[in-house]
């Protein structure tokens, strides 16, 4: 049973709260409002904070049990580290994510934060409140005992001085810290709970939020030619779904920009099987379908003034007398010919088909495709940077951007006709597999192949979408990734 948390504002110090923050920047005492209620204390700055070592360095905490002087029965002073530095927006939202850190093994209940500094904009304040709920995530429903006796509801009072221009930016950035959740509860859900079917209906549930949900069955996707995104599925017994999302908050007949997925709910590699050790990883080789269908809710649900379309493609990965076989021919949506000489590469063969459906029928102003597409990706930028191939400078310039300020960093990799030669085939005209150096790159190439020319951007997850390890906004094995990074890309360069 997860607790329940409770996030609002206050004008003015809450009464009642059991347990009050404060903040203290590096080498300097409590400021402002946290200077009065040190004050009230009685303490001597100097003395308390020498003899607890206390430095206010980022995350650093004095505890005061019983303080006298203060309604609180505890108080809590947080390092922020030198005054000046850390003052990025990013810097706010670990704060948050260490705070509700510290506050678990105190089984806090009531908490008050005082946040009255210059620095304490109502920016900064939402990220700390982003923080504090993504720090807060659980996956535990499949957890039939109680963990701890933590209480059920933690209430947490932000004490901030424009409490309305607060409110309303903790609103707008809580839209994407839901779309963050979402993705990480569909990563975290094992394949035997979310089929296909189980995927689909979820993102149909952005219907109530104005978000207009098509899904394609395979039929439909047979006679448009999907027989790449097909032969995937063909394998298992539950059958693939196109989902195509479309959020129309911008101004009508505006070209729309374009997300789209990769939906493997589970990967066994089929025929082409993988190893036992981790595969139980592999429920999570969804991540890009959920990146874009988290992205989907926020957007919608800060009613984002963007036409913004989102598709997955959402299929299993499986093995079964159906299965496709290595050396099987293709023909994908495109036309183009498709050696399947592997079927462990079968991210790319999703993909095909929906980055050719989604520029033919939308003519969208870019594609941005998200993929747990290769372990090579893995190798090269282990799991803090996801990579990014693209055919255009000015796109990869923003996504870069966007990284750096959401805090889900991306590292620019390398296409060229090249590694482009490399994918021809014997038989067909490309084939899926082709080596392992630059396998990365490769599928980059193959994907290439079915953007038509369009502005597009390649976006590989496969080390950032989970198994990350933990951070201060993210104890949970999946962890979002790619949602902030594209709200931030859609809130800076294609709003209005
Ligand atoms: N889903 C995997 C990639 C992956 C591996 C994601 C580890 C997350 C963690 C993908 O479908 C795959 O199997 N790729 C192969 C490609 C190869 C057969 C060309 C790989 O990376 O080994
Ligand atoms: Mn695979
Ligand atoms: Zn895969």
């Amino acid at each position: 049973m997860s607790q329940n948390l409770i996030i609002h504002t206050a004008a003015q110090s809450a009464a009642g709260a059991a347990l009050t923050v404060i903040y203290a920047a590096e080498g300097t005492p409590p400021a402002g409002a946290g200077a009065e209620i040190w004050a009230a204390t009685g303490l001597d700055w100097q003395a308390v904070s020498n003899t607890a070592g206390f430095k206010g360095r980022q995350g650093q905490v004095l505890d005061l049990l019983a303080p006298n002087g203060v309604a609180a029965s505890r108080l809590l002073v947080l390092g922020t580290g030198k005054a000046g530095e850390g003052a990025a927006l990013n810097a706010w939202t670990d704060r948050g994510g260490s705070l509700l850190g510290k506050l678990g093994p105190m089984r806090a209940e009531t908490v008050a934060v005082i946040l009255d500094g210059p620095e304490a904009t109502p920016a900064a304040v939402a990220e700390l409140a982003a923080g504090l709920r993504l720090r807060h995530y659980k996956f535990d429903k499949y957890k039939t005992a109680k963990p701890d006796d933590a209480p059920a509801t933690l209430t947490i009072t932000l004490v901030v001085n424009d409490q309305p221009a607060v409110d309303a930016a903790i609103a707008d950035r809580a839209a994407t810290v839901e779309g963050t959740l979402l993705a990480r509860d569909l990563i975290n859900e094992p394949a035997n709970v979310l089929g296909p079917l189980e995927f689909a209906a979820k993102a149909g549930e952005l219907a109530k939020l104005g978000v207009e949900v098509e899904i394609l069955e395979p039929e439909e996707m047979a006679r448009l030619g999907m027989n790449s995104l097909l032969c995937v599925a063909q394998g298992s017994s539950r059958p693939a779904r196109l989902v195509v999302m479309r959020w129309l908050g911008g101004k009508s007949g505006v070209q729309p920009i374009a997300f789209v997925g990769k939906g493997v709910v589970f990967d066994t590699g089929g025929i082409s099987i993988k190893p036992a050790a981790s595969m139980e990883d592999m429920k999570g080789d969804m991540g890009g379908a959920a990146a874009v269908t988290g992205l989907m809710l926020a957007l919608a649900t800060r009613k984002a003034p963007v036409n913004a379309i989102g598709v997955i493609g959402v299929v299993e990965n499986s093995v079964d007398a159906n299965a496709v076989r290595p050396g099987d021919i293709v023909k994908a949506m495109s036309g183009t010919t498709i050696e399947v000489n592997n079927t462990d590469a079968e991210g790319r063969l999703v993909l095909a088909d929906a980055l050719w459906y989604t520029q033919d029928r939308f003519k969208p102003k870019f594609m941005i495709n998200l993929a747990t597409l290769t372990g090579a990706i893995i190798v090269a930028l282990g799991h803090d940077h996801g990579g990014l191939f693209s055919n255009n400078d000015e796109l990869s310039a923003q996504l870069l951007n966007a990284g750096l300020a959401a805090n889900e960093k991306l590292w620019r990799m390398p296409l060229g006709p090249a590694y482009d030669k490399i994918i021809e085939s014997r038989f067909a005209d490309i084939k899926n597999s082709a080596g392992r150096a630059g396998g990365s790159i490769l599928a980059a190439q193959f994907l290439q192949r079915f953007v038509n020319g369009v502005p597009w951007a390649h976006l590989d997850i496969a080390g950032t979408a989970f198994g990350t390890s933990a951070t201060e906004i993210n104890t949970s094995w999946a962890s979002g990734y790619g949602v902030a990074l594209l709200d931030r890309l859609v809130r800076d360069y294609y709003q209005g």
